[in-house]
């Protein structure tokens, strides 16, 4: 019996919209290394296309709408065989950090060589992914659940550090914020060294169109996409904001910028020669346990968000069929999730994902930039499509002159091999789509072992 074609189910409300956006928004950036600008204007581009669009798969289905089935597709392949897995493998490292550094400064070097550190680090990074990719595979509601009380758990963590910055401004604490940025020593205004540096402050920002992913699980998608983005963003955009001052009451500028773990150094420093000084010791504890937990959420939306994009290119026929595959139950895209997992895995294993962080951004915002590009061209190409919300044209424009500069200043002025890499591994995405996307060629016995997975796992083509 041939399985029928199955939607994903519409189990997000505007609540869960919205953490779905500022909970994997706000992971690790902003309490690791803080810093950045900008996007928000960018994000209501993404208003204008999810509602003009209103299918899962964002930047995906934009780029084809836009640029033509051959950009969407080497989106397709980038995100779900570089960006996506990157981002994972990122978060979830630093999740593992974070939850081992209080062991670690507890028991000491002696007990944790660096060879168990690294054994340690890489088998709970494993372990974190392995369970989020269960848990997305059994229900959509666990999973937005889990993103809600983990939201919520970050939030605190913040209005924690904000209250503790508004005592030390109502003492009269705060001299480095008077000074500003001034004082640091080694500024630097190449070209390249501006753009990286906006990479590393976009990191913290990336992720804001996640709730555009993921437009066919949620509830009336016009009105709660373009509410979650107009809440989510600003909101975001604050909170980062309101913590850096709070960062700024206790540590001088560069100390925030030399510091790799920027809370747990700020909640040391914050009890210092204050009569609770005792506390400064739990404090390591505290702040990893948020920062493990903000990671958690984080990369638990970044995976709900990118099986949704490998789900819609295979149902458009640009990935492998059997991406496409939902659980008949469940109506979660298991195989999706799967191939996700093991591709951060894969990188966990095999490569530094510290350093990927440029690579994720150098690739990102190629599309982005495509993206922006992409409200331009339909204004003339879709001119009459339905637009319930409409940028101000000069922002796209804006965005697309900003994107070219990312991605293109870093290489012209300090070119490193691993750009070439990137590209060298976006141009064999190439080598798959004249035969298999444009010719429709399939490997011989393909369809009958789709056909026997489908029946053996309960999974259904996507509609
Ligand atoms: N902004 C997040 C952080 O600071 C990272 C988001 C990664 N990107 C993504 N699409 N999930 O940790």
């Amino acid at each position: 019996m041939e399985a029928q074609p199955l939607h994903l189910k519409r189990e997000l409300g505007l609540g869960s919209g919205i953490t779905m956006i500022i909970g994997t928004m706000i992971g690790s950036g902003i309490f690791v290394s803080p810093g950045g600008v900008l996007q928000r204007s960018g994000a209501m581009s993404y208003i204008e296309l999810g509602t003009m669009f209103p299918a899962s798969g964002a930047d995906y289905i934009y780029l084809m709408q836009g640029l033509g089935p051959f950009v969407g597709y080497l989106y397709a392949w980038m995100n779900t065989f570089v960006l996506r897995p990157v981002a994972g493998a990122v978060i979830c490292q630093v999740f593992a950090l974070y939850l081992l550094q209080p062991f670690y400064n507890h028991f000491g070097s002696h007990t944790f060589t660096e060879d168990l550190k690294w054994n340690l680090e890489k088998g709970v990074t494993i372990l974190a992914l392995i369970a989020l990719c269960v848990i997305n595979c059994c229900s959509v509601k666990m999973a937005s659940w889990l993103q809600n009380v983990l939201t919520v758990a970050k939030l605190i963590a913040i209005a924690l550090i904000v209250a503790g910055g508004t005592y030390h401004i109502a003492m009269g604490e705060f001299e480095y914020l008077e000074q500003g940025f001034d004082q640091v020593p080694n500024t630097t205004d190449s070209a390249s060294s501006i753009a990286l540096a906006f990479y590393s402050g976009l990191w913290s920002y990336d992720a804001w169109n996640n709730l555009n992913f993921v437009m066919e699980e949620l509830h009336d998608p016009l009105r709660n996409l373009n509410l979650s983005i107009l809440i989510g963003i600003p909101l975001v955009t604050v909170i980062y904001v309101l913590v850096n001052i709070a960062y700024l009451t206790v540590l001088s500028p560069s100390q925030v910028l030399r510091s790799d773990a920027v809370v747990v150094t700020w909640g040391r420093l914050f009890f210092k020669d204050t009569s609770y000084e005792f506390l400064g010791e739990y404090v390591p504890w505290v702040a990893s346990g948020f920062v493990a937990l903000s990671t958690f959420g984080a990369a638990n939306g970044t995976l709900f968000g990118s099986s949704r994009v490998s789900f819609a290119a295979a149902r458009e026929g640009h990935l492998p069929e059997i991406l496409s595959y939902i659980h008949s139950k469940q109506r979660t895209p298991i195989p999706s999730l799967i191939l996700f997992t093991i591709m951060a895995i894969g990188l966990v294993l095999t490569s530094d994902t510290y350093t990927m962080i440029d690579f994720f951004s150098f690739v990102a915002w190629m599309f982005y930039g495509g993206s922006f590009l992409s409200v331009i061209t339909l204004r003339f190409t879709g001119a009459k499509l339905e637009r319930p919300f409409r940028i101000w044209i000069v922002i796209p424009i804006l965005l697309t002159f900003i994107s070219v500069f990312l991605v293109l200043a870093p290489i012209i002025s300090d070119p490193q091999k691993e750009y070439l890499y990137v590209l060298a591994f976006m141009a064999s995405g190439v080598l798959f789509y004249v035969p298999f996307v444009l010719k429709k060629w399939r490997i011989p016995g393909m369809n009958s072992f789709n056909r026997k997975i489908c029946a053996v796992c309960s999974l259904s083509p996507g509609e």
